[in-house]
């Protein structure tokens, strides 16, 4: 029988494997979970391994935390060890992570075919860590499993060997079917919000966090929104606050600032909402999918089909410019679909299985 490692280590990977997890559970191939241990805090891993029902990983490398070089450094030298003592087909990796570039890296060099889910994306600035991780997986992966027309089309481009599949996204195959999770208008009260009369927001790229300006703009906005903001504090963001003496801006009347919380809790608070804002790949998505509209704290986003369809607007850190979107946003939207039905799942899973055969008949 053929052995798969699916590979995940931060938030957003977890999120991505459950599904396909879910629904490859009865498939005729050995499947393994590997955690990097990238993400470790019980709000940013454990939980979602329990409310998606996820099995407890096969190996967890506790890599931790560090600086991206660090984190590939790490990664790589413990997973070349798992690889070499229990070789895998194919390794399937999700997303832009550290721990995506790192295994992919590490499994290709030990000649080891990489699958990688939500492929094609780009965001066009290599000094984004999490743009690095995208070229250098899609450079190297031998099956492209991609969220988008945009994100095909970025992978022709680049005249890539491998098979493409136009998936679409394993997170919405979630959002579609798991609606009894998140449909629960009495959970904003739990935080003394009223249901539509409050903005979700978010807050953890590099780019706003380690910036003095960019952070303090981003808190500004949140202070002065027409409306109040519920915010749950990534760890790193909380660090950037506190050293750079901002904790005051977490007492401001206007912005409740909480603990990171599990992916439906998110979905239900996103999904009663009146608007989002942030600087997160996932939260854009989710929010489109919502029929929210979302502000980007960032200069460019990957999610290129929620700006064209005029469902979101890039404003960067800025004070002015953001102030001025958050008066003039237009009417909730509906309900977005470009992004997937719901099937991202079932064939990304007939795509590995198809590429398993592949290489079964080249061994025989
Ligand atoms: C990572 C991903 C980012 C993704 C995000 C989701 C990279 C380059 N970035 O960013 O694409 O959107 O995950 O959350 O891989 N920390 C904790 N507890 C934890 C994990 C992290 O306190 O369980 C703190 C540590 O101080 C750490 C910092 O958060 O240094 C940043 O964590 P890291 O995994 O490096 O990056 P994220 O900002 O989470």
């Amino acid at each position: 029988m053929k052995k798969i490692f699916f590979i995940v280590g931060a938030r957003p990977q977890f999120i991505k494997a459950a599904p396909l997890l879910a629904e490859m559970k009865n498939f005729p191939v050995k499947i393994k979970l590997i955690h990097t241990g990238q993400h470790y805090d019980h709000n940013l891993s454990d939980i979602f391994f329990d409310e998606l029902e996820m099995p407890t990983p096969d190996y967890n490398l506790n890599c931790g935390s560090g600086s991206s070089v660090e984190q590939y450094l790490s990664v790589m030298s413990r997973l070349d060890k798992v690889l070499k003592e229990d070789r895998p087909d194919l390794i399937v990796v999700f997303g832009d992570t550290n721990s995506t570039g790192a295994s992919a890296l590490c499994a290709r060099l030990n000649k080891i075919p990489v699958a990688h889910v939500e492929a094609g994306l780009r965001e066009f600035d290599k000094d984004i860590p999490e743009e690095i991780n995208k070229l250098v997986t899609d450079a190297i992966a031998d099956l492209y499993f991609c969220p988008s027309r945009t994100a095909v089309e970025n992978l022709k481009k680049s005249n890539v060997e491998g098979k493409i599949v136009q998936s679409g996204d394993p997170v919405i195959d979630l959002l579609v079917t798991g609606r009894k999770h998140f449909d629960r208008p009495e959970l904003p009260a739990e935080y003394g919000l009223t249901p539509g009369r409050y903005i979700f927001a978010t807050c953890h790229r590099q780019s706003n966090t380690n910036h003095r300006a960019a952070l303090e703009n981003v808190l500004r906005i949140f202070a002065d929104a027409h409306l109040p903001v519920l915010f749950p504090v990534h760890p790193r963001t909380m660090k950037a606050i506190k050293s750079f003496g901002m904790d005051h801006y977490l007492q401001d009347k206007n912005i409740r600032a909480i603990e990171p919380i599990g992916f439906w809790d998110t979905q239900a608070l996103i999904a009663q909402s009146d608007r989002v804002l942030t600087d997160s790949g996932g939260i854009i998505k989710e929010a489109y999918f919502h029929g929210k509209y979302v502000l980007v704290f960032d200069n460019q986003t990957e999610w290129i089909e929620v700006i064209n369809e005029g469902k979101g607007i890039v404003c960067g850190a800025n004070y002015e410019a953001a102030m001025r979107h958050l008066k003039n946003i237009p009417d909730t939207a509906t309900p977005n679909t470009a992004l997937g039905d719901g099937t991202a799942s079932k064939l990304i899973a007939e795509g590995i299985l198809d590429f398993l055969e592949e290489i079964l008949d080249h061994s025989n």
